[in-house]
């Protein structure tokens, strides 16, 4: 079986869109795939209590007790890896993880892990994408979903997906709009990475 680990910060409405169309598409049987873990770097995320629904197993590790970014990655990492039997999850999909992660990290996991953007990249890195979309006059906003490099919200792209910017338009009015489709694409490129 192979061992999807999720990271969330927040609400954890990927995660949750992932974990349902596991379910649904009978990824155990037809990718012989699992959602083995889902890992917070915050007590509070919604995402946790929506995980256990599921009855996946939750795990939180509160980055505010580690002095030193390093520390911290190398500690997730440990976690991440104890969810897998031979420590080597298959996967690690960063949903709304919100914390830049460590050249070590992302060496650990080079080539298996994943991540959404909610902008087209490789335009608007970073935060607020949304609003910098509207303020630049964009027509067409959207979500990426591309594999983790050292360089923040950079990597191959694996799925995209444009949704109109309509006149009125706020940060949260477009937002929504786009986390729909994250909601559609991001299990869909899990699945086919798991079949490639
Ligand atoms: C999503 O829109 C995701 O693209 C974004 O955070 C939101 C999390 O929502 N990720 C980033 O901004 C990463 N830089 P969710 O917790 O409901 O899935």
């Amino acid at each position: 079986m192979k061992n999807i680990v999720i990271l969330i910060s927040g609400a954890g409405s990927n995660m949750a869109s992932i974990v349902r169309t596991a379910q649904r598409d009978q990824w155990d049987v037809r990718l012989q795939a699992r959602v083995a873990a889902v890992i917070s770097n915050r007590p509070d995320a919604g995402g946790l209590a929506i995980a256990r629904q599921w009855g996946i197993a939750t795990d939180v590790l509160d980055h505010r007790g580690f002095a030193e970014r390093e520390a911290f990655d190398l500690a997730l990492a440990e976690r991440i890896e104890r969810h897998d039997p031979q420590g080597m999850p298959a996967l690690v999909v960063l949903a709304g993880f919100m914390r830049v992660l460590t050249p070590m990290f992302v060496a650990r996991f080079a080539g298996r892990l994943m991540n959404i953007h909610p902008s087209l990249l490789p335009a608007f890195t970073g935060l607020h994408t949304h609003q910098r979309a509207i303020d630049a006059g964009c027509q067409v906003a959207g979500a990426t979903v591309h594999l983790v490099t050292e360089r923040l919200d950079d990597g191959p792209i694996l799925a995209q997906a444009t949704v109109p910017v309509l006149a009125g338009d706020t940060a949260q009015s477009l937002g929504a709009r786009v986390v729909t489709q994250e909601h559609l694409i991001y299990p869909r490129a899990i699945a086919a990475w798991l079949q490639r």
